[in-house]
């Protein structure tokens, strides 16, 4: 028979790195809330028309990597690429604008793209993430930096990351910006590839993205947006800098940097890591002013980022951060078949105390319960057999330092209490 196994590009989290994953999302969720962000959840798959409205009919994500299907009722759905257009949806269809003018929204969650899989790339991955909704000034845009800024350093990532920012302007800068880059670019098209000379035709912003050389050395001589910016935009994106100088978050400029997905207005940023290879984005972002407005809300600006989980792990591990793994307390060891109720009894009394105590439930000998205990990193382990439930005593055993002692059961809890475990 087949044997079964994981779909490409989709991987089990198994229980040796699930630690990793509760540090990140716990570092995640203080981060944001201390920044007054509240979690929302949303559903793992949506109406097709949700993406290819919001992400943009032409993104590599709407005409290439979505999973979409047609369900019973002929409704075409899609199992969610990103997740700001839910949130935005979410925002609109539950009036979250009504309960308060700036909404603070974060989240974490599974994502589906159908890409080729490589280091730092997969079919399911998962991303936090944070959105702001309502403020339109470069306050706003700092915070959301600074939020991702203070997530990486709790991760121990500052180091090797830089933030690479840019403003892609108003519609009407970006619309004469498109012009004179399809002016600069023309002469040399025949140079480009097909996918770039498919975007000259339908988003030629997306060209600066090209990872092909040839095709950077010439784009180095192109035009550059900012030139493009009208007094309002250079007003909020020298603001923004000057910002991110007074809390000494260090920036580069990068004029190429677009991004790949259609809503973008104004401030576009990503941070990149030295220590990823060729998927080195570990966390983009930017504005989307007209993203609510678009998907059939009032017209309210908006801005945040997403941040790839997996990449961040990867990071963590070449940055030698370290992440403790949390072990049980107590290993119950029971010695006897009529010490088992006993040993169910006094376990639950120590949970009870907020212990973890794990005990063996396939009655082998006391050697091999022992070597488990030692494989699982217990602390203490506790032994229970005849001659102890005659003496209503236990035997108590340091596993660090390879003592034991007899105790009396009614000392056990004091014993415990006054431990730091
Ligand atoms: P994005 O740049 O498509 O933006 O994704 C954000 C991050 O998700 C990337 O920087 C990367 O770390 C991670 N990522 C993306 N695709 C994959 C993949 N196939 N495998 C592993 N990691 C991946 C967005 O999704 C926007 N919604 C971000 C945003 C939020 N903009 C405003 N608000």
């Amino acid at each position: 028979m087949k044997k079964l196994r994981t779909i490409k590009g989709t991987h089990d989290i198994l229980p040796n790195e699930i630690h990793k994953w509760k540090e990140l999302e716990s570092i995640v969720s203080q981060t944001c809330e201390q920044f007054g962000y509240q979690e929302i959840r949303n559903p793992i798959f949506e109406e097709t028309g949700l993406f290819s409205r919001s992400v943009g009919e032409e993104t590599d994500i709407v005409t290439k990597e979505m999973y979409s299907w047609e369900d019973v009722d002929g409704a075409s759905l899609t199992l969610r690429p990103e997740l700001t257009a839910s949130v935005v949806r979410s925002y609109i269809q539950h009036n979250l604008g009504t309960i308060s003018p700036i909404q603070r929204l974060y989240y974490s969650g599974p994502l589906f793209r159908r890409e080729r899989p490589q280091k730092g790339r997969q079919r399911q991955f998962h991303q936090f993430g944070v959105e702001a909704f309502g403020s339109n000034n470069p306050e706003q845009d700092v915070e959301i930096i600074a939020i991702a800024w203070k997530i990486l350093s709790l991760c121990g990532l500052t180091n090797d990351t830089t933030l690479n920012l840019n403003s892609i302007g108003s519609k009407e800068c970006r619309n004469n910006y498109k012009k004179a880059l399809k002016s600069y670019i023309y002469p040399y098209i025949k140079d480009f590839s097909k996918t770039s000379q498919h975007r000259f035709e339908t988003n030629p912003l997306r060209i600066l993205d090209t990872k092909s050389e040839k095709e950077q050395e010439i784009l180095n001589n192109a035009p550059k947006i900012s030139d493009y910016h009208n007094e309002t935009d250079n007003t909020h994106f020298e603001s923004l800098k000057e910002f991110l100088k007074d809390i000494d978050l260090p920036f580069s400029i990068n004029h190429k940097l677009v991004r790949g997905l259609d809503y973008y207005t104004g401030t576009v940023f990503e941070f990149n890591s030295v220590n990823l290879g060729a998927q080195d984005a570990l966390l983009g972002g930017g504005r989307y002013n007209k993203l609510v407005e678009n998907l059939g809300g009032k017209p309210t600006p908006g801005i945040g980022f997403a941040a790839g989980m997996e990449r961040f792990l990867i990071a963590m591990e070449q940055s030698d951060f370290n992440i403790k793994k949390s072990n049980p307390d107590i290993y119950f060891i029971c010695a006897d078949k009529k010490a088992i109720s006993s040993s169910i009894k006094i376990s639950s009394r120590l949970r009870g105390l907020n212990f973890k105590v794990v005990s063996d439930t396939l009655r082998r000998s006391i050697k091999s319960q022992l070597r488990e205990a030692n494989k699982l990193k217990v602390k203490y382990a506790l032994i229970i057999g005849e001659d102890e439930i005659r003496n209503s005593t236990i035997i108590l055993k340091n596993l660090i330092i390879g003592t034991q002692k007899t105790i009396p059961q009614s000392e056990l809890k004091n014993f415990f209490e006054d431990l730091t475990i």
